[in-house]
């Protein structure tokens, strides 16, 4: 099935290079960097371990997992009156329901409907934050949102209805993972070198320390027997992290760069324990 967010890095573009190349059995699937889910939603693998650091991210999928109907029916409420607004309209209620999004920040129906919102109506799916926490991303200048329909949000939520979902760091990873599982990581890129660096996915970064410290976990899982798989830019210190493994170059189209020059095929890596 299609994912339900538009996530910054989704890896929609590589599911073709990620499928030939994840092993042909494993016991339990395991994605701790889940944004948006593309190969867990691809994979539609039932029992599976899911996780992300963002809190946000992590309520909207239970709010989706326990109540698809009333979630549906709470953004299609959202989206009639923001198809039928003007532009100048829209904008106002873009900034208006940012607003109320990050005033209120306990998990509710409400929230994870307008997560969805802002998601669908900023610019590109970005999920940022400032240094307060709260979600900055300018309005999208889309003039109609597009939601997917009813029957996909039931089939997500079937989906979901079998995994454990955990808001978090990756390492809880560790706990769960047992020999001839399956892990992949998808952590934010290690920059380009000489590009402007694009870490930040939320205002707590995840910098050259942590690429070090899950790298060494990548490590560990596999020589427990794991069969570990992890997306990162095809860069030197990335080829270093993980020089005892296999480091495979694969092309992606990436649009996160806002110099239109700069879009288009990226070479990435795709490591894998085994
Ligand atoms: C490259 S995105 C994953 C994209 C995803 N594979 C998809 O298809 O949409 C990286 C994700 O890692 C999350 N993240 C950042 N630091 C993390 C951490 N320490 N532990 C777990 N998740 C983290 C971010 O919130 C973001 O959703």
């Amino acid at each position: 099935m299609k994912p339900l967010l538009k996530w910054v890095g989704g890896k929609s573009q590589l599911l073709t290079a990620i499928t030939e190349r994840i092993p042909k059995e494993f016991g339990r699937y395991h994605e701790p960097f889940l944004g948006g889910g593309a190969l867990y939603f691809h994979l539609e693998s039932a029992g599976a371990s899911i996780a992300d650091f963002n809190p946000r991210l992590i309520d909207f999928y239970k709010h989706l997992r326990d109540f698809p109907d009333e979630l549906f029916t709470e953004i299609a409420n959202v989206k009639s009156q923001f198809d039928l607004s003007t532009f100048e309209e829209q904008a106002a209620k873009f900034y208006e329901l940012r607003n109320e999004f990050n005033n209120d920040r306990q998990p509710s129906m409400r929230s994870a409907a307008l997560f969805l919102f802002l998601n669908k109506a900023g610019f590109n799916g970005l999920f940022r934050e400032n240094r307060e926490g709260n979600f900055n991303v300018p309005f999208g200048q889309k003039k109609s949102l597009s939601i997917p329909e009813l029957p996909q949000f039931i089939e997500t939520a079937n989906l979901l209805q079998t995994a454990e979902i955990t808001s978090g760091s990756y390492e809880s990873v560790f706990e769960r993972a047992n020999e001839g599982d399956f892990v992949y990581f998808d952590p934010p890129y290690v920059p380009l070198e000489g590009s402007p660096s694009f870490t930040s996915y939320l205002s707590s970064g995840f910098g050259p320390e942590q690429q070090k410290q899950l790298a060494q976990m990548f490590c560990d899982l596999a020589k427990r027997g794991v069969f570990v798989m992890a997306s990162n830019s095809y860069t030197k210190t990335v080829r270093e992290l993980y020089s005892d493994f296999n480091v495979q170059i694969v092309n992606a189209r990436r649009n996160i760069n806002s110099i239109g020059s700069k879009r288009g095929a990226v070479e990435e890596a795709l490591i894998t324990s085994y």
